[in-house]
Protein backbone atom coordinates (compact mmCIF):
# COMPACT_ATOMS: atom_id res chain seq x y z
CA UNK A 1 0.00 0.00 0.00
CA UNK A 2 1.80 3.21 -0.78
CA UNK A 3 2.46 5.51 2.21
CA UNK A 4 0.52 8.14 1.49
CA UNK A 5 -2.87 5.78 1.56
CA UNK A 6 -2.23 3.75 4.77
CA UNK A 7 -3.74 4.80 7.89
CA UNK A 8 -1.54 5.76 10.10
CA UNK A 9 -4.04 5.43 13.22
CA UNK A 10 -7.08 3.95 12.86
CA UNK A 11 -8.33 3.94 15.96
CA UNK A 12 -9.71 8.27 15.66
CA UNK A 13 -12.68 7.04 13.34
CA UNK A 14 -15.65 4.91 15.41
CA UNK A 15 -16.97 3.32 12.63
CA UNK A 16 -20.58 2.26 12.84
CA UNK A 17 -22.21 -0.78 12.31
CA UNK A 18 -18.34 -2.91 12.48
CA UNK A 19 -16.59 -4.78 14.70
CA UNK A 20 -14.32 -2.11 15.25
CA UNK A 21 -11.67 -4.18 17.56
CA UNK A 22 -11.55 -7.23 14.48
CA UNK A 23 -11.55 -4.13 12.08
CA UNK A 24 -8.90 -2.27 12.88
CA UNK A 25 -6.41 -5.27 13.54
CA UNK A 26 -7.38 -6.79 10.06
CA UNK A 27 -8.59 -3.11 7.57
CA UNK A 28 -10.16 -3.77 4.74
CA UNK A 29 -9.86 -0.63 2.48
CA UNK A 30 -11.55 0.42 -0.81
CA UNK A 31 -10.15 3.96 -2.16
CA UNK A 32 -12.09 4.45 -5.26
CA UNK A 33 -15.16 3.12 -7.65
CA UNK A 34 -16.01 2.62 -11.39
CA UNK A 35 -19.58 1.29 -12.35
CA UNK A 36 -19.41 -2.35 -10.99
CA UNK A 37 -16.18 -2.11 -9.17
CA UNK A 38 -14.56 -0.87 -6.26
CA UNK A 39 -10.77 -0.60 -5.87
CA UNK A 40 -8.08 -1.00 -3.00
CA UNK A 41 -5.88 1.02 -2.35
CA UNK A 42 -3.36 -1.38 -4.02
CA UNK A 43 -5.62 -1.17 -6.95
CA UNK A 44 -7.30 -4.72 -7.05
CA UNK A 45 -10.71 -4.83 -7.79
CA UNK A 46 -13.46 -6.12 -6.00
CA UNK A 47 -17.09 -6.48 -7.91
CA UNK A 48 -19.57 -4.62 -5.93
CA UNK A 49 -22.67 -7.16 -4.95
CA UNK A 50 -24.34 -5.07 -2.98
CA UNK A 51 -24.62 -1.70 -4.70
CA UNK A 52 -22.76 0.24 -1.69
CA UNK A 53 -25.19 -0.21 0.98
CA UNK A 54 -28.05 -0.63 -1.26
CA UNK A 55 -27.77 2.81 -2.58
CA UNK A 56 -25.78 2.78 -5.87
CA UNK A 57 -28.18 1.35 -7.72
CA UNK A 58 -26.74 3.32 -11.44
CA UNK A 59 -23.51 2.21 -11.08
CA UNK A 60 -20.02 4.11 -9.05
CA UNK A 61 -18.74 7.43 -9.88
CA UNK A 62 -21.11 8.23 -13.26
CA UNK A 63 -19.52 11.54 -14.88
CA UNK A 64 -22.99 13.21 -15.30
CA UNK A 65 -23.82 13.18 -11.31
CA UNK A 66 -20.34 14.16 -10.96
CA UNK A 67 -20.41 17.10 -13.33
CA UNK A 68 -23.97 18.05 -11.98
CA UNK A 69 -23.02 18.19 -8.43
CA UNK A 70 -19.56 20.45 -9.89
CA UNK A 71 -22.04 22.35 -11.41
CA UNK A 72 -24.21 23.38 -8.67
CA UNK A 73 -21.29 23.64 -6.32
CA UNK A 74 -19.75 26.56 -8.86
CA UNK A 75 -23.04 28.14 -8.24
CA UNK A 76 -23.85 28.10 -4.44
CA UNK A 77 -22.89 25.05 -2.37
CA UNK A 78 -25.10 25.78 0.42
CA UNK A 79 -29.04 27.44 0.08
CA UNK A 80 -31.41 26.71 2.84
CA UNK A 81 -35.19 26.21 2.47
CA UNK A 82 -36.63 27.14 5.79
CA UNK A 83 -38.83 30.22 4.60
CA UNK A 84 -36.77 30.63 1.78
CA UNK A 85 -36.70 28.34 -1.44
CA UNK A 86 -34.09 27.74 -4.93
CA UNK A 87 -35.37 26.56 -7.89
CA UNK A 88 -33.98 23.04 -8.30
CA UNK A 89 -35.58 22.20 -4.87
CA UNK A 90 -39.06 22.41 -6.10
CA UNK A 91 -37.92 21.30 -9.44
CA UNK A 92 -37.02 17.94 -7.51
CA UNK A 93 -39.96 17.32 -6.01
CA UNK A 94 -42.11 17.93 -9.20
CA UNK A 95 -40.18 15.23 -10.84
CA UNK A 96 -40.19 12.88 -8.06
CA UNK A 97 -43.86 12.70 -8.23
CA UNK A 98 -43.54 12.13 -11.84
CA UNK A 99 -42.49 8.58 -10.52
CA UNK A 100 -44.21 8.16 -7.87
CA UNK A 101 -48.38 6.69 -7.62
CA UNK A 102 -50.98 8.99 -7.04
CA UNK A 103 -52.29 10.22 -4.41
CA UNK A 104 -48.80 10.56 -3.47
CA UNK A 105 -47.40 13.90 -4.94
CA UNK A 106 -46.40 16.04 -1.74
CA UNK A 107 -42.40 16.14 -1.10
CA UNK A 108 -40.60 16.66 2.63
CA UNK A 109 -36.60 16.20 1.94
CA UNK A 110 -34.35 14.47 4.32
CA UNK A 111 -31.19 13.83 4.46
CA UNK A 112 -31.14 9.56 5.15
CA UNK A 113 -33.43 6.85 5.80
CA UNK A 114 -33.30 7.19 8.93
CA UNK A 115 -34.63 11.11 8.75
CA UNK A 116 -37.09 9.73 6.43
CA UNK A 117 -38.20 7.12 8.88
CA UNK A 118 -38.74 9.71 11.60
CA UNK A 119 -40.30 12.38 9.83
CA UNK A 120 -43.01 10.02 8.16
CA UNK A 121 -44.17 8.61 11.45
CA UNK A 122 -44.12 12.39 12.91
CA UNK A 123 -46.14 13.51 9.67
CA UNK A 124 -48.64 10.46 10.69
CA UNK A 125 -48.87 11.84 13.98
CA UNK A 126 -49.73 15.04 12.90
CA UNK A 127 -51.71 14.08 10.53
CA UNK A 128 -54.11 12.48 13.16
CA UNK A 129 -54.05 15.12 15.50
CA UNK A 130 -54.74 17.89 12.67
CA UNK A 131 -57.90 16.09 11.97
CA UNK A 132 -59.06 15.66 15.75
CA UNK A 133 -57.83 12.24 16.25
CA UNK A 134 -55.24 13.19 19.01
CA UNK A 135 -55.50 9.47 20.38
CA UNK A 136 -53.87 8.26 17.78
CA UNK A 137 -50.42 8.34 18.92
CA UNK A 138 -49.71 4.61 18.73
CA UNK A 139 -46.70 3.73 15.87
CA UNK A 140 -46.73 -0.42 14.73
CA UNK A 141 -43.84 -1.49 12.95
CA UNK A 142 -43.04 -5.23 12.28
CA UNK A 143 -40.38 -8.17 13.59
CA UNK A 144 -37.59 -8.16 11.99
CA UNK A 145 -38.62 -4.64 10.31
CA UNK A 146 -35.27 -2.46 9.82
CA UNK A 147 -36.13 1.04 9.85
CA UNK A 148 -32.65 3.07 10.52
CA UNK A 149 -31.51 4.22 13.04
CA UNK A 150 -33.06 6.59 15.08
CA UNK A 151 -35.52 6.71 17.70
CA UNK A 152 -38.62 6.36 15.86
CA UNK A 153 -37.25 3.97 13.51
CA UNK A 154 -35.19 1.52 15.97
CA UNK A 155 -38.66 1.79 18.30
CA UNK A 156 -40.80 0.53 15.36
CA UNK A 157 -37.87 -1.66 13.98
CA UNK A 158 -37.77 -4.91 15.02
CA UNK A 159 -34.38 -6.15 14.91
CA UNK A 160 -33.12 -6.84 19.01
CA UNK A 161 -29.35 -5.98 18.81
CA UNK A 162 -30.58 -2.53 17.29
CA UNK A 163 -33.12 -2.04 19.97
CA UNK A 164 -31.39 -3.19 23.24
CA UNK A 165 -28.53 -0.68 24.23
CA UNK A 166 -30.89 2.14 24.43
CA UNK A 167 -33.35 1.71 27.16
CA UNK A 168 -37.20 2.23 26.51
CA UNK A 169 -37.25 3.66 23.41
CA UNK A 170 -40.44 5.50 22.11
CA UNK A 171 -43.43 4.63 24.03
CA UNK A 172 -46.58 3.22 22.47
CA UNK A 173 -44.85 0.79 19.70
CA UNK A 174 -45.77 -2.51 18.93
CA UNK A 175 -44.96 -5.02 16.11
CA UNK A 176 -46.68 -7.05 13.56
CA UNK A 177 -45.10 -10.65 12.76
CA UNK A 178 -42.34 -10.82 10.79
CA UNK A 179 -43.72 -12.26 7.19
CA UNK A 180 -40.73 -15.13 7.15
CA UNK A 181 -42.34 -18.17 6.65
CA UNK A 182 -41.61 -21.86 5.82
CA UNK A 183 -41.04 -22.26 2.48
CA UNK A 184 -37.39 -22.61 1.51
CA UNK A 185 -36.37 -21.89 -2.24
CA UNK A 186 -39.18 -19.83 -3.45
CA UNK A 187 -38.37 -17.69 -6.14
CA UNK A 188 -39.49 -14.50 -5.81
CA UNK A 189 -42.94 -14.51 -3.43
CA UNK A 190 -43.90 -16.96 -1.05
CA UNK A 191 -47.71 -18.01 -2.19
CA UNK A 192 -49.14 -18.76 0.86
CA UNK A 193 -48.64 -16.42 3.83
CA UNK A 194 -51.46 -13.08 3.15
CA UNK A 195 -52.57 -13.47 6.03
CA UNK A 196 -50.16 -12.98 8.32
CA UNK A 197 -51.01 -9.56 7.30
CA UNK A 198 -54.28 -10.20 10.04
CA UNK A 199 -51.94 -9.97 12.70
CA UNK A 200 -52.57 -5.67 12.43
CA UNK A 201 -56.19 -6.62 13.27
CA UNK A 202 -55.05 -8.42 16.37
CA UNK A 203 -53.41 -5.29 17.69
CA UNK A 204 -56.15 -3.47 16.60
CA UNK A 205 -58.37 -5.76 18.74
CA UNK A 206 -55.57 -5.24 21.36
CA UNK A 207 -55.07 -1.65 21.52
CA UNK A 208 -58.06 0.01 19.40
CA UNK A 209 -57.47 1.70 16.73
CA UNK A 210 -58.56 5.19 17.87
CA UNK A 211 -54.63 4.52 19.72
CA UNK A 212 -53.41 3.53 16.46
CA UNK A 213 -51.54 6.18 14.13
CA UNK A 214 -49.55 4.34 11.35
CA UNK A 215 -48.12 0.65 10.74
CA UNK A 216 -45.07 1.11 9.05
CA UNK A 217 -43.17 -1.95 7.14
CA UNK A 218 -40.49 -2.26 4.35
CA UNK A 219 -42.49 -4.32 1.11
CA UNK A 220 -39.54 -6.21 1.46
CA UNK A 221 -37.26 -6.22 4.15
CA UNK A 222 -33.63 -6.06 3.27
CA UNK A 223 -31.35 -5.91 6.30
CA UNK A 224 -32.78 -8.65 8.08
CA UNK A 225 -32.00 -11.16 5.31
CA UNK A 226 -34.14 -10.51 2.48
CA UNK A 227 -37.54 -11.04 3.38
CA UNK A 228 -40.17 -11.29 0.44
CA UNK A 229 -44.23 -10.82 1.01
CA UNK A 230 -46.08 -13.32 0.56
CA UNK A 231 -48.44 -12.68 -2.82
CA UNK A 232 -51.58 -10.93 -1.72
CA UNK A 233 -50.06 -10.11 2.03
CA UNK A 234 -49.40 -6.04 1.16
CA UNK A 235 -53.09 -5.72 -0.48
CA UNK A 236 -54.21 -6.98 2.67
CA UNK A 237 -52.31 -4.79 4.70
CA UNK A 238 -53.32 -2.36 2.98
CA UNK A 239 -57.46 -3.15 3.52
CA UNK A 240 -56.83 -3.55 7.17
CA UNK A 241 -54.82 -0.33 7.83
CA UNK A 242 -58.15 1.68 5.98
CA UNK A 243 -60.71 0.10 7.46
CA UNK A 244 -59.26 1.27 11.05
CA UNK A 245 -57.68 4.29 9.52
CA UNK A 246 -54.66 3.69 10.48
CA UNK A 247 -51.76 5.62 8.25
CA UNK A 248 -49.86 3.04 5.81
CA UNK A 249 -46.05 3.81 5.87
CA UNK A 250 -44.07 1.90 3.13
CA UNK A 251 -40.60 2.42 4.70
CA UNK A 252 -39.43 2.68 0.54
CA UNK A 253 -35.25 3.59 1.09
CA UNK A 254 -34.45 0.27 -0.38
CA UNK A 255 -37.05 -0.72 -2.09
CA UNK A 256 -37.16 2.71 -4.43
CA UNK A 257 -35.40 3.44 -7.91
CA UNK A 258 -35.41 0.18 -9.59
CA UNK A 259 -34.38 -2.42 -6.94
CA UNK A 260 -37.39 -4.46 -8.19
CA UNK A 261 -37.70 -3.69 -11.24
CA UNK A 262 -39.98 -0.84 -11.15
CA UNK A 263 -40.14 3.06 -9.49
CA UNK A 264 -41.06 1.85 -6.41
CA UNK A 265 -42.57 -1.35 -4.52
CA UNK A 266 -45.59 0.21 -4.30
CA UNK A 267 -46.07 0.00 -8.24
CA UNK A 268 -44.43 -3.30 -8.11
CA UNK A 269 -47.02 -4.64 -6.30
CA UNK A 270 -49.95 -2.48 -7.15
CA UNK A 271 -50.13 -1.20 -3.07
CA UNK A 272 -50.34 2.62 -2.32
CA UNK A 273 -49.19 3.43 1.29
CA UNK A 274 -50.12 7.14 2.93
CA UNK A 275 -46.78 7.72 2.89
CA UNK A 276 -43.50 6.67 1.48
CA UNK A 277 -39.98 7.09 2.14
CA UNK A 278 -36.80 7.27 0.27
CA UNK A 279 -32.95 7.83 0.63
CA UNK A 280 -30.16 5.78 -1.17
CA UNK A 281 -31.09 5.58 -4.42
CA UNK A 282 -32.71 8.98 -4.78
CA UNK A 283 -28.79 10.50 -5.30
CA UNK A 284 -27.11 6.87 -6.43
CA UNK A 285 -25.62 8.06 -3.07
CA UNK A 286 -23.70 10.69 -4.68
CA UNK A 287 -24.88 13.21 -1.96
CA UNK A 288 -26.58 12.09 0.90
CA UNK A 289 -30.58 12.56 0.74
CA UNK A 290 -33.53 11.17 1.76
CA UNK A 291 -37.53 12.37 0.99
CA UNK A 292 -40.68 11.21 2.50
CA UNK A 293 -43.41 11.45 -0.29
CA UNK A 294 -46.87 12.00 1.16
CA UNK A 295 -50.58 11.22 -0.48
CA UNK A 296 -52.18 14.96 -1.08
CA UNK A 297 -54.67 13.66 1.91
CA UNK A 298 -51.68 13.70 4.09
CA UNK A 299 -50.66 17.04 3.55
CA UNK A 300 -53.96 18.23 3.15
CA UNK A 301 -55.50 17.62 6.31
CA UNK A 302 -51.87 19.11 8.18
CA UNK A 303 -51.38 22.56 5.91
CA UNK A 304 -55.64 22.83 5.43
CA UNK A 305 -56.50 22.71 9.37
CA UNK A 306 -53.38 24.58 10.68
CA UNK A 307 -53.22 27.90 12.24
CA UNK A 308 -51.67 30.99 10.46
CA UNK A 309 -48.03 30.19 10.19
CA UNK A 310 -45.95 26.98 9.87
CA UNK A 311 -47.87 23.52 9.68
CA UNK A 312 -45.51 21.46 10.27
CA UNK A 313 -42.50 22.15 12.97
CA UNK A 314 -39.85 19.85 11.29
CA UNK A 315 -37.09 20.19 9.02
CA UNK A 316 -33.44 20.35 8.17
CA UNK A 317 -30.75 22.54 7.81
CA UNK A 318 -30.02 20.03 4.73
CA UNK A 319 -33.38 19.55 3.46
CA UNK A 320 -33.26 19.80 -0.25
CA UNK A 321 -29.44 20.51 0.02
CA UNK A 322 -28.60 21.75 -3.43
CA UNK A 323 -25.64 19.56 -4.36
CA UNK A 324 -27.95 17.08 -3.65
CA UNK A 325 -30.39 18.08 -5.28
CA UNK A 326 -28.59 18.27 -8.38
CA UNK A 327 -27.02 15.04 -7.63
CA UNK A 328 -31.10 13.68 -7.83
CA UNK A 329 -31.77 15.02 -10.93
CA UNK A 330 -29.16 14.11 -12.93
CA UNK A 331 -29.39 10.34 -10.93
CA UNK A 332 -33.02 10.41 -12.21
CA UNK A 333 -32.02 11.66 -15.44
CA UNK A 334 -29.39 8.49 -15.88
CA UNK A 335 -32.71 6.04 -14.78
CA UNK A 336 -34.74 7.26 -17.26
CA UNK A 337 -31.72 7.55 -20.13
CA UNK A 338 -30.79 3.89 -19.25
CA UNK A 339 -34.12 2.49 -18.39
CA UNK A 340 -32.44 1.34 -15.55
CA UNK A 341 -35.63 0.32 -13.97
CA UNK A 342 -36.60 -1.99 -16.84
CA UNK A 343 -32.90 -3.41 -17.08
CA UNK A 344 -33.21 -4.40 -13.32
CA UNK A 345 -36.59 -6.01 -14.41
CA UNK A 346 -35.27 -7.95 -17.50
CA UNK A 347 -32.11 -9.45 -15.68
CA UNK A 348 -34.22 -10.48 -12.69
CA UNK A 349 -35.25 -13.80 -14.29
CA UNK A 350 -31.62 -14.30 -15.02
CA UNK A 351 -30.36 -13.28 -11.37
CA UNK A 352 -32.85 -15.34 -9.66
CA UNK A 353 -31.92 -18.31 -11.67
CA UNK A 354 -28.05 -17.82 -10.86
CA UNK A 355 -28.83 -17.39 -7.44
CA UNK A 356 -31.06 -20.51 -6.97
CA UNK A 357 -28.62 -22.27 -8.30
CA UNK A 358 -26.59 -22.27 -5.02
CA UNK A 359 -29.74 -24.73 -3.95
CA UNK A 360 -27.78 -27.76 -3.10
CA UNK A 361 -24.50 -25.93 -2.61
CA UNK A 362 -22.64 -26.26 0.63
CA UNK A 363 -24.05 -25.15 4.09
CA UNK A 364 -27.12 -23.26 2.23
CA UNK A 365 -29.99 -23.44 3.95
CA UNK A 366 -32.87 -21.29 1.85
CA UNK A 367 -32.04 -18.62 -0.84
CA UNK A 368 -34.71 -15.92 -1.54
CA UNK A 369 -34.90 -13.55 -4.31
CA UNK A 370 -36.90 -10.53 -5.87
CA UNK A 371 -36.12 -8.10 -8.88
CA UNK A 372 -32.08 -7.96 -8.09
CA UNK A 373 -32.29 -8.76 -4.32
CA UNK A 374 -30.84 -12.05 -2.95
CA UNK A 375 -30.71 -13.41 0.47
CA UNK A 376 -28.77 -16.45 0.98
CA UNK A 377 -29.10 -18.17 4.09
CA UNK A 378 -26.90 -20.86 5.58
CA UNK A 379 -26.77 -23.22 8.32
CA UNK A 380 -25.40 -21.93 11.29
CA UNK A 381 -22.17 -23.13 13.52
CA UNK A 382 -23.97 -24.66 16.14
CA UNK A 383 -21.67 -22.67 18.87
CA UNK A 384 -21.33 -19.48 16.65
CA UNK A 385 -24.14 -17.90 14.80
CA UNK A 386 -23.29 -15.34 12.30
CA UNK A 387 -19.84 -16.55 12.39
CA UNK A 388 -19.70 -18.40 8.85
CA UNK A 389 -21.29 -16.03 6.88
CA UNK A 390 -18.85 -13.04 8.65
CA UNK A 391 -15.74 -15.15 7.12
CA UNK A 392 -17.67 -16.18 3.76
CA UNK A 393 -17.74 -11.70 3.37
CA UNK A 394 -13.78 -11.15 4.13
CA UNK A 395 -13.22 -14.32 2.14
CA UNK A 396 -15.37 -12.88 -0.63
CA UNK A 397 -13.41 -9.58 -0.42
CA UNK A 398 -10.08 -11.19 -0.48
CA UNK A 399 -11.46 -12.79 -3.24
CA UNK A 400 -12.62 -9.74 -5.11
CA UNK A 401 -15.95 -9.80 -4.45
CA UNK A 402 -18.12 -7.67 -2.07
CA UNK A 403 -21.03 -9.13 -0.73
CA UNK A 404 -23.08 -8.18 2.22
CA UNK A 405 -23.87 -10.15 5.49
CA UNK A 406 -26.85 -10.19 8.46
CA UNK A 407 -26.71 -13.10 11.17
CA UNK A 408 -26.10 -16.24 8.68
CA UNK A 409 -27.98 -14.53 5.70
CA UNK A 410 -25.65 -13.43 2.61
CA UNK A 411 -27.83 -10.63 0.98
CA UNK A 412 -27.10 -9.31 -2.30
CA UNK A 413 -28.50 -6.15 -4.18
CA UNK A 414 -26.11 -5.12 -7.13
CA UNK A 415 -26.00 -2.09 -9.35
CA UNK A 416 -28.87 -1.89 -11.71
CA UNK A 417 -26.09 -2.11 -14.51
CA UNK A 418 -24.39 -5.44 -13.29
CA UNK A 419 -24.12 -7.88 -16.55
CA UNK A 420 -25.41 -10.86 -17.43
CA UNK A 421 -21.40 -11.94 -17.53
CA UNK A 422 -20.57 -10.57 -13.56
CA UNK A 423 -24.19 -12.21 -12.54
CA UNK A 424 -22.23 -15.76 -13.39
CA UNK A 425 -19.31 -14.36 -11.77
CA UNK A 426 -21.34 -13.47 -8.25
CA UNK A 427 -22.70 -17.08 -8.71
CA UNK A 428 -19.40 -19.13 -8.95
CA UNK A 429 -17.30 -17.22 -6.91
CA UNK A 430 -19.88 -18.13 -4.01
CA UNK A 431 -20.44 -21.66 -4.71
CA UNK A 432 -15.90 -21.84 -4.67
CA UNK A 433 -16.04 -19.42 -1.16
CA UNK A 434 -19.03 -21.85 -0.04
CA UNK A 435 -17.55 -25.02 -0.57
CA UNK A 436 -14.38 -23.92 0.72
CA UNK A 437 -15.54 -22.32 3.88
CA UNK A 438 -15.97 -24.77 7.11
C1 LIG B 1 -35.51 0.04 4.88
C2 LIG B 1 -34.51 1.02 5.44
N1 LIG B 1 -34.95 2.09 6.12
C3 LIG B 1 -34.11 2.99 6.63
C4 LIG B 1 -32.76 2.86 6.48
C5 LIG B 1 -31.84 3.85 7.08
O1 LIG B 1 -31.21 4.62 6.13
P1 LIG B 1 -29.93 5.50 6.51
O2 LIG B 1 -28.84 4.54 6.84
O3 LIG B 1 -29.70 6.32 5.28
O4 LIG B 1 -30.31 6.35 7.68
C6 LIG B 1 -32.26 1.76 5.78
C7 LIG B 1 -30.81 1.57 5.61
O5 LIG B 1 -30.33 0.53 5.21
C8 LIG B 1 -33.15 0.81 5.26
O6 LIG B 1 -32.72 -0.28 4.62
Amino acid sequence: MPDDLRPNDSSAFWMPFTNNRAFKSQPRLLSRAKDMHYFTPEGRPVLDATAGLWCVNAGHSRPSIIEAIQRQATEAHYLPSFQLGHPLAFELAERLTEIMPRPLDRVFFTNSGSESVDTALKIALAYHRARGEGSRTRLIGRERGYHGVGFGGISVGGIGPNRKQYGPLLPGTDHIRSTQGNAPFTKGQPAAGADLADDLERLVALHGADTIAAVIVEPVAGSTGVLVPPVGYLERLREIATKHGILLIFDEVITGFGRLGAATAAAKFGVTPDLMCLAKGLTNAAVPMGAVVAGRHVYDAIVDNAAPGIELFHGYTYSAHPLACAAAMATLDLYEDESLFERAATLAPIWEAAVHSLKGARHVKDVRNLGLVAGIELEPRPDAPGARAGEIFRAAFDAGLLIRFTGDTLAMSPPLIISEDQIAEIADKLRSLLEATP
